[in-house]
Formats: structure tokens, C-alpha cells, sequence
């Protein structure tokens, strides 16, 4: 008995705090906000939020309000769903709400990166140099060229009849839109190395058809759900990235970015690795190419779909290539279209963003560092504690609250337009303006630094179809494909399916 009563204890000792750290004796405290811990322990909602974090976020906005806390996988995640309160987590001090921590983990388990202080500094530095102003100049020239080299080449011997050439639009925008990105971030084969041209077609194609591998076992990926065949894939494919855009073979290469030699010189200075320079050369093109390739599918897809927003568009593209004094002819020189004639597509702009409102689905995440008030914008108050996490998801607090945006389901290419032609910047919610009211790039410290160029990147896809190919869907009542419930959270949507569409050179 002597012996048994402290085994005894030790048991009741180990069960509670096992207990505990499930997560079973966590109580809502006065002033907190109302707390869902769902019915299994320490996982609580996430297989529900895993299958379709848009349906489970709707229900417990209906059941609980604009704020709340939810148990997710070991978590108590704090969802903000109030619009016009957005700037209380946007602003917050980062001593309080931490970007990074949650990044840190991330980038570890997906893309085998160990992050290290001063990244972030490093990053916005050369981003702020290269991906807006003058340096997005040289990026969008270079863009201009290996989208063309690619476009063009694509059709091979078509281009002599002018036949039709069928094709799947997502794979056909993701694969060209993802392989310029890439040439004009990481550079080309040498020039002085025969066929050069060539040499980056296939070897962009070749990294393409790896990358799509690892696009599709991503989203399990990042929740670590994979089984194991799969992971082993998904090392395996790591590994292939962190080769192929090392930086001795990237230093072989003419017309590397600005942006990339940058952040590589950057890091190589302050005494990182190079085997995990590697891996951050693997971070930069998950960041810099998951998304504007699908965006590039909805965005073409959505003008098909409405041919007033495609006359609209084409109207602005010709009339901008006729002020440029510039004419496509068989045997003709390319087209230049510079990043000054793109600053005067104001339609375009607006079809953009449209595509973005409706088909971009980030989630905005931060560790909670110190115990905090959340101030929401009519006045309530929500006690915060410390190790826990705050969110945003701003397509149902944003994008398709039809308040802010009437008829949140339609493609309205002119959404984002005044009258007078100019940008649309004032949405409105209970009559007070919305400042943040469409978000695809995010928001506050971790907000895209891409975004200048991601947007220039698709209007000169776009802008290239329109003025080189006539082109329609195989199926003229295709209906537009469902969005694949995986990927919420995760940035740039994907459709269920691929939809057939047939091109030509229209010279
Ligand atoms: C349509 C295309 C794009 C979309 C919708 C998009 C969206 C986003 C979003 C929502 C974030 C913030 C994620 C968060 O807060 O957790 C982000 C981060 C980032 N994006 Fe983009 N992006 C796009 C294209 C690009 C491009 C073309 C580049 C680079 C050339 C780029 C580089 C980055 C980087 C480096 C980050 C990490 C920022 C940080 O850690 O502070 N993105 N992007």
C-alpha cells in the first residue's frame, strides 16, 4: 500500500497535466472572447478546419460573432473577422503580435530552412530596391523578354499555318507564367553558350513539372499530414530545388535578379551556410511562384467568361499599343511593352484586383507574445493571452462580404473603377470607409513584397495574349471551375479541374 499510493499519484499527476496540456481544463475568463474548443482534445476543430477552412470559418462567425477562439492542433487561435478593426492586429507592436515565430516554423518544415535573425531585414531591403521603383523597371524588361521567348516558341511549327493549338488554360498560364517569372529571377543560361534560348526552355520546363509535384503535396505538407511515401516524395523534391537553384549553378548564370544576387550576397555575409543559402533560394521560389501563375488562369478565364470585361481590356491594350507607335506583323519586331505604357492600364488594373478579391485566399497568422487588449473599432475590448495566435482571414471578412462588395460571387471587371475612370479606393461597411478592403498580398510587416511585380507579371501575360493570339474556350457554356478547397489559407487558389481552351497567332 506504502508502495502503491505514490505510483498512484505520480499516475493522477501525469493524467492531469497530460490533461492540461490537451487542453481540456482551458475555461473562457471574463472579457475573453468566446471560446470553442470543439470535441477533440487538443486537435479540436482541425480536421473540419482542414476540410474546408472557408465552410468552418462561416459557421463560427454565424455562432460566435466577428471574434473568437478556436483549438486547433495544440493552438487557441483567435479569429478577428471585423474588417473595420483589422488595424488593431495590422498594428499591432511587433513586441506583441510576431510575425516571424509562426514564418519560422513554417519555412523549417516545408522548404528544410532554418531561419535566422535579420532574415526579414534582409529580404525587405532588397525588395524595396528591386521589386518596386526603378528596379522593377529592369525586372519587368526582362520578364517582357522570357515571356515572349516562351510564348512564342511554345507554338512551335503551329505558328506557319496558324492552326489551333489546344491546351488545358491553367496548366498552359501556370507553366508560362511560372517559367518567365523564374528565368527573370534567377537568370538565364549564358548567352554565349549556344542556343541559350533553348537551353532555358527546357530547362524552365523541367523545373515546372517538378514544381507542379510539389504545389499539389504542399497544402498536406504544411499541416503535416502527408503519409509517409508521400513525405519521402516530398524530401526528395526538396532536395532537387535546393540543387538546381544553388548558388554555384546560379552563379554560372547571366541576368541573375538584382533581388536574388542581392539577398544571396547579403547572407553569404553574414557567415550563413551555403548549403542553407540553398534552401532560401527554394523559399523565394515557392513565395515568388506559387501564386501568380493561377492567379494568370483565373484572371484569363474570368475575361473569357465575360466578353464586355474582355472588350473593355482588349480596347485598352490596342489603343496602348498604337500610342506606343507599335504595330504585330508576321515577321515583325517583338513587342515592348515598358513599364511606363503599363502604369496607364487603369481597366486592366481593376480586372486585376477583381480576379485577386476573388480568388486570392491568404491567412494572415501571429504568435501572441505578451498578454494584450484587442480594441476593436467600436469600442469592445478582448483580453488576448500570451501564447496564443491571432488570424485573419479576409476573404469572408472582406472579399465576399457583400456590404463592402454587392454581389460578391460575379466577376465585375470594373469593380475597382470610378465613373470618371480613375481607381476605386472607397468601400464602405455600416458607412464607415473600409480601409483595407481587398487584401490578396496580405497586410502590415508580412504584406507581399512582390506585389508590384506580381501585378505587373500578369498584365504582361495578359496583355501578350491579347496582342500576339486569338483565343476561346473549347467549350463555349464552360462553366467556371470550382475552387479547390485544400488550398484555403494558402494564397492563390487552384481550380478542381483544368478547363480546355484553344489559341492561335492572330498575324
Ligand atoms: C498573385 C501573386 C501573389 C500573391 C497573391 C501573393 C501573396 C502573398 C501574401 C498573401 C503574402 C503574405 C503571407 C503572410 O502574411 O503570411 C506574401 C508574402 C510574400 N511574397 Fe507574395 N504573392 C504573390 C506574388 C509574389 C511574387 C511575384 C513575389 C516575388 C517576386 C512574392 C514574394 C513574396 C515574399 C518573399 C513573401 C514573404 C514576405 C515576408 O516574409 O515578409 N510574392 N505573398
Amino acid at each position: 500500500m506504502e508502495l502503491l499510493l505514490p505510483i498512484l499519484l505520480g499516475f493522477l499527476a501525469a493524467l492531469i497535466g497530460g490533461l492540461y496540456l490537451l487542453g481540456v481544463f482551458r475555461q473562457r475568463r471574463p472579457g475573453e472572447p468566446p471560446l470553442d474548443k470543439g470535441l477533440i482534445p487538443w486537435l479540436g476543430h482541425v480536421l473540419e478546419f482542414r476540410r474546408d477552412t472557408l465552410k468552418f470559418l462561416e459557421r463560427m462567425k454565424q455562432k460566435h460573432g466577428d471574434v473568437f477562439t478556436i483549438q486547433l492542433g495544440g493552438f487557441y487561435i483567435t479569429f478577428l473577422q471585423d474588417p473595420l478593426s483589422f488595424g488593431s492586429l495590422v498594428k499591432e507592436s511587433r513586441e506583441k503580435l510576431d510575425f516571424s515565430k509562426f514564418a519560422m516554423h513554417l519555412v523549417r518544415k516545408v522548404f528544410g530552412y532554418a531561419a535566422v535573425e535579420g532574415d526579414h531585414a534582409i529580404l525587405h531591403t532588397s525588395s524595396n530596391k528591386h521589386l518596386k521603383g526603378d528596379g522593377l523597371e529592369v525586372m519587368t524588361q526582362a520578364m517582357m523578354s522570357n515571356l515572349q521567348n516562351l510564348m512564342l516558341h511554345n507554338i512551335g511549327s503551329a505558328a506557319e499555318q496558324s492552326t489551333w493549338i489546344e491546351d488545358g488554360l491553367f496548366m498552359y498560364s501556370y507553366n508560362i507564367v511560372f517559367r518567365a517569372g523564374y528565368l527573370s529571377l534567377y537568370g538565364n543560361e549564358p548567352h554565349k553558350s549556344e542556343g541559350s534560348e533553348e537551353k532555358d526552355r527546357v530547362e524552365s520546363e523541367a523545373l515546372f513539372y517538378e514544381f507542379r509535384k510539389y504545389d499539389q503535396l504542399f497544402p498536406n505538407l504544411a499541416y503535416g499530414v502527408l503519409l509517409p511515401k508521400k513525405r519521402l516524395e516530398a524530401e526528395r523534391l526538396m532536395g532537387l530545388f535546393w540543387n538546381s537553384l544553388s548558388v554555384t549553378k546560379m552563379k554560372k548564370k547571366d541576368n541573375i535578379s538584382r533581388w536574388i544576387w542581392d539577398i544571396q550576397q547579403a547572407k553569404e555575409e553574414m557567415g550563413m551556410d551555403e548549403s542553407m543559402i540553398n534552401k532560401y533560394m527554394f523559399v523565394l521560389l515557392w513565395a515568388s511562384q506559387g501564386n501568380t501563375g493561377p492567379s494568370s488562369f483565373w484572371l484569363l478565364l474570368f475575361l473569357m467568361k465575360h466578353p464586355e470585361a474582355m472588350k473593355a481590356v482588349k480596347g485598352e491594350v490596342d489603343t496602348l499599343l498604337k500610342e506606343s507607335g507599335q504595330e504585330v506583323q508576321r515577321g515583325g519586331p517583338l513587342v515592348n511593352l515598358t513599364r511606363e505604357m503599363l502604369m496607364k492600364t487603369p481597366i486592366l488594373d481593376s480586372a486585376v484586383e477583381e480576379t485577386l478579391r476573388l480568388t486570392a485566399a491568404p491567412l494572415l497568422t501571429r504568435a501572441v507574445l505578451q498578454d494584450m487588449t484587442l480594441k476593436m473599432a467600436d469600442g469592445r475590448e478582448y483580453f488576448i493571452r500570451k501564447g496564443d495566435r491571432m488570424a485573419v482571414f479576409p476573404y469572408i471578412a472582406v472579399h465576399i462580404d457583400p456590404e463592402i462588395h454587392p454581389d460578391p460571387q460575379s466577376f465585375k471587371y470594373d469593380r475597382f473603377l470610378n465613373p470618371d475612370g480613375s481607381k476605386k479606393t472607397d468601400f464602405y461597411k455600416a458607412g464607415k470607409k473600409v480601409k483595407y478592403y481587398n487584401m490578396p498580398w496580405g497586410a502590415g510587416v508580412s504584406m507581399c513584397p512582390g506585389r508590384f511585380f506580381a501585378t505587373n507579371e500578369l498584365k504582361q501575360f495578359v496583355f501578350l495574349m491579347l496582342v500576339y493570339f486569338e483565343f476561346e474556350l473549347k467549350n463555349p457554356d464552360e462553366t467556371i471551375p470550382e475552387i479547390d478547397f485544400s488550398r484555403w489559407g494558402f494564397g492563390s487558389m487552384q481550380p478542381q479541374r483544368d478547363v480546355e481552351f484553344r489559341y492561335r497567332l492572330r498575324y
